[in-house]
């Protein structure tokens, strides 16, 4: 028989931290003692609190499909998170909750983009936004920035990539991979070349790492003046409160936008799950102080990481300053045979680290960076610690 499957789905690529992580799950289930620092996610549990708001949902009988765009009550509490957390007024009808936020990624890209416009995506991005900027039709425009910039777009980066058809620039800060944070004077610097376009261009300021932050500072663009109309905030709760399973995320923009993604997810999931979001109305009106622990775990781990990869010979890195990934550099192995196996690209390394150490990470190309590597440190410090000095070894 003939392949049955769309161009479309021909054309798209897997997710490679999914893929790694497939993997790695698979290598162990042989047997193999693999240590995973390839998914992004919390190894903490959801807090009992908001496990306890979604019990009494099930209870209350919280079983029929909610409104598309998500309950009033949760959207009105989502209002009160941002104006809390990023000084921005949202009303309940800028407000669409989605099956995490990646769904409302998607949402955006159908909802904004027509064939042939550009989106930016300073490098590296996460993952999925270049896929789902393609299957929208919107052509990734990929900006590579350096180590030495921290990983961040300068203005001038940007000015230069804007062309009549540029339509967006999509950014994660905390930022997965690289773990940097843009600060209010950078992000203020970037929405000047924004607004002084003719042409009107959007952001997606995507801020699902916002609470796993060790900067100290904070800045939603939206907040910027001139920004808010033409952005678009993503946000979940999968990372701060643990949730990754439950699924949902959301977003707050100018109400076309928002009315464009709920006609959107009208037709493909009629709204995300109804108990996930009864137990989000307890997560966004929680007190961030719940997050403490967790986010001071992640900071020693942090530490721990950097200073473990800074001694390793060959591996560069930034100073990640949130979300929980670090990004170093391992172009100085490439063109190198490391124990009869030669390390072209970022590619051959990390699957290099894989058979040799036992340890999975990501390769950088899968975020826009082919000289980088990613690894997870959503892991407890005794696999951190056994994790680096296999890699070390096998390095050495
Ligand atoms: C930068 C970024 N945005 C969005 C998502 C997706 O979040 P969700 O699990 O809510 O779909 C992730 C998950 O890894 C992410 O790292």
């Amino acid at each position: 028989m003939n392949n049955p499957l769309s161009d479309r789905i021909n054309k798209l690529s897997t997710s490679q931290t999914l893929a790694m992580a497939a993997l790695a799950r698979e290598l162990k289930s042989q047997g193999k003692d693999i240590i995973s620092l390839s998914l992004g996610e919390p190894d903490f549990n959801t807090p009992d609190f908001i496990k306890e708001a979604a019990k009494k949902a099930i209870d209350e009988n919280y079983s029929t499909y909610s409104p598309v765009d998500g309950y009033m009550d949760l959207k009105e509490a989502i209002c009160r998170k941002f104006k809390r957390d990023n000084d921005l007024e949202y009303k309940p009808s800028n407000v669409v909750v989605s099956t995490g936020a990646k769904q409302s990624l998607y949402n955006i890209a159908q909802v904004m983009l027509n064939d042939g416009d550009e989106v930016i995506l300073p490098a590296p991005y996460w993952v999925s936004y270049y896929e789902i900027v393609k299957m929208a039709g919107g052509i990734p425009v990929e900006v590579p920035t350096t180590i030495e910039s921290d990983f961040k777009i300068t203005p001038e980066q940007l000015e230069k990539a804007i062309t009549p058809k540029t339509k967006m620039i999509w950014y994660s800060s905390p930022c997965n991979p690289s773990g940097s944070v843009f600060n209010r004077e950078e992000l203020t610097a970037l929405s000047n070349v924004i607004l002084k376009q003719k042409q009107d261009i959007y952001v997606v300021s995507d801020e699902i790492y916002e609470h796993i932050n060790f900067s100290g500072t904070f800045c939603s663009i939206a907040s910027i003046p001139g920004m808010f109309e033409r952005t678009i905030t993503v946000n979940g709760v999968a990372k701060a409160f643990a949730m990754t399973g439950w699924r949902i995320g959301y977003i707050g923009a100018s109400e076309i936008i928002a009315k464009a993604c709920t006609k959107m997810q009208g037709q493909v999931t009629s709204g995300a799950n109804s108990i996930a979001q009864r137990a989000t109305i307890a997560a966004v009106d929680a007190d961030p102080k719940v997050l403490n622990e967790m986010v001071s775990a992640f900071k020693s781990r942090r530490n721990l990481v950097v200073g473990l990869i800074q001694e390793i010979p060959g591996l560069k890195i930034n100073s990640p300053e949130g979300a929980f990934y670090v990004f170093p550099d391992v172009s100085h192995y490439f063109g190198k045979t490391l124990k009869g196996t030669e390390i072209k690209d970022a590619n051959d390394f990390a699957m290099y680290l894989l058979s040799e150490a036992n340890v999975a990470t990501v390769t950088g190309e899968a975020f826009g960076n082919p000289n980088c590597i990613r690894f997870s440190y959503a892991t407890s410090e005794e696999l951190l610690t056994e994790a680096m000095r296999r890699i070390k070894d096998a390095l050495a």
